[in-house]
């Protein structure tokens, strides 16, 4: 099992028995960590998103992703460099997930995970309770592409590639784009075992790190803005492991 202490203390913000936290932008931060045994992350989408629920507005209008304003190509051209040393942090013969959101930036992913190495091995649809606006179409799926890096292990159970889970409700929410700690629990615990070590560079508000911390695996979580660290360090407070 890793031992936190031994991790780079370069940007370290904060650490407990199961997670650290580094406080700064990943692709300066990847090389210097350890190799993982899963990632699971969720990076901007490029969207420059902008909270249409009234409660996330109210909470977030003012507070932007940082890197979301980058489009199309400018958006593969800063990902990229960044998906190359994920794969690379990541073990032989392990999975990473990336929330991919929906059309077109699912391809640009696509794109860049064939090319830095991974295998595709599903496209996993996110199937919400409600729908999100919009003036053509109304949103209420986003996609979690897999990728594996050589062979991974088969899970013991497989799982379906539709995932039907409620967003996480307004009155809750701590970031705009927080993603379901029951879903990334799901994900999670098909290709890791306890004290596994798992790693989001991307990681926001901290679900992933809340998710894996309760089912006893270790976490290096990366996030940019301080004030997205402090919210994911108040939430591991919070956290009860309940295995
Ligand atoms: C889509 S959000 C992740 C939300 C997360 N899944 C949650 O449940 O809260 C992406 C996050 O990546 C952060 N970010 C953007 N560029 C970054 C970089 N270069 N290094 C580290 N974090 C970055 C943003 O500040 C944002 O919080």
């Amino acid at each position: 099992m890793i031992d936190f202490n031994e991790l780079p203390k370069e940007n370290l913000y904060y650490k407990d028995d199961w997670c650290v936290i580094y406080l700064g932008d990943c692709q300066k931060l990847l090389p210097s960590l350890p190799k993982v045994d899963l990632i699971l992350t969720d990076p901007p989408y490029g969207i420059n998103f902008v909270p249409q629920r009234e409660f996330s507005k109210q909470k977030f209008g003012d507070i932007p992703i940082a890197n979301d304003e980058l489009q199309g190509d400018k958006w593969l051209e800063w990902f990229h460099p960044i998906n190359e040393l994920m794969f690379d942090r990541l073990k032989d013969d392990s999975v990473a997930y990336y929330y991919s959101g929906f059309n077109p930036y699912y391809y640009y992913y696509y794109y860049s995970m064939l090319k830095v190495g991974f295998t595709i091995k599903a496209n996993l649809i996110w199937i919400k309770e409600n729908f999100g606006m919009g003036y053509h179409f109304r949103r209420q799926y986003e996609q979690i592409l897999v990728g594996f890096k050589g062979e991974p292990p088969t899970p013991e159970k497989p799982i379906s590639d539709v995932i039907f889970c409620n967003k996480v409700p307004s009155k809750t929410i701590v970031h705009s784009c927080q993603k379901p700690e029951d879903l990334n629990r799901r994900l999670i615990l098909q290709y890791t075992k306890q004290g596994d070590l798992i790693l989001d560079p991307f990681m926001g508000s901290g679900t992933t790190l809340v998710a894996s911390k309760n089912l006893g695996r270790k976490t290096i979580g990366i996030e940019i803005s301080k004030e997205y660290c402090d919210i994911a360090i108040k939430r591991l407070a919070q956290s009860v492991m309940v295995i």
